[in-house]
């Protein structure tokens, strides 16, 4: 009987901590990701938006906050292409450095993406916040190659205008992902009806 007891004890102490350690490093990041979670995108969105955008082995995808590094995984698996994540939350940096240990042409780099140049992208993946994706259309403008694209799951990018909205079937996972085909006029950009 005694056992049971540390069993379940042992169960919800674990649950317990692991919940603080989530807490504590939001918390600890939280003024630098302008309050921008831990949460992963599921496997089904992922799937659904590497099969809206197809890429070239030599092609580089970029994903501002990388969680534990599921999306840069699951593109590499498919296509091939050099992947790369930034992440400033110590936990998920820790979770995707390990997911990916001997991954070659996986790149998690501990970094705040604001003082990154992202001109290397050819496709720009971010699930982040409303607060954050307007001051991010800006570093889209001066940063992205024109022809790149620019891919925002859940929220949309103010002044950009979708070329594709994704809505994946599943009822648990059908919020809307955004498809921007970046073209640069004036310094501006600016998404267009032309299909990707
Ligand atoms: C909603 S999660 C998305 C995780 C992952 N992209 C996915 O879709 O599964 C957003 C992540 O962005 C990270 N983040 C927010 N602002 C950041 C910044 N300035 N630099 C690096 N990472 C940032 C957060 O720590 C958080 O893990």
């Amino acid at each position: 009987m005694t056992g049971w007891i540390w069993i379940v004890l042992a169960v919800f102490g674990g649950l317990f901590a692991a919940k603080m350690a989530y807490a504590l490093s939001v918390a600890v990041v939280l003024p630098r990701t302008r309050g921008a979670l831990y949460v992963s995108t599921s496997r089904v969105r992922i799937r659904a938006l590497l099969d809206a955008v197809p890429m070239a082995r030599q092609q580089v995808l970029v994903d501002l906050g990388c969680g534990d590094g599921r999306v840069l995984s699951e593109a590499r698996k498919r296509y091939g292409v050099r992947a790369v994540g930034y992440e400033l939350n110590p936990l998920a940096f820790i979770r995707a450095k390990l997911k990916t240990i001997g991954c070659n042409g996986i790149d998690v780099r501990f970094q705040d993406f604001w003082k990154s140049d992202l001109s290397e992208a050819d496709v720009l993946f971010c699930y982040l916040f409303p607060d954050v994706l307007k001051p991010l259309a800006e570093k889209i403008g001066t940063d992205v190659k024109p022809g790149a694209i620019v891919v925002s799951a859940n929220f949309a990018i103010p002044d950009l205008v979708p070329n594709q909205v994704l809505r994946p079937g599943s009822s648990l996972h059908n919020d809307p992902i955004y498809i921007y085909k970046i073209y640069n006029m004036q310094g501006k950009p600016k998404g267009s009806d032309t299909p990707i």
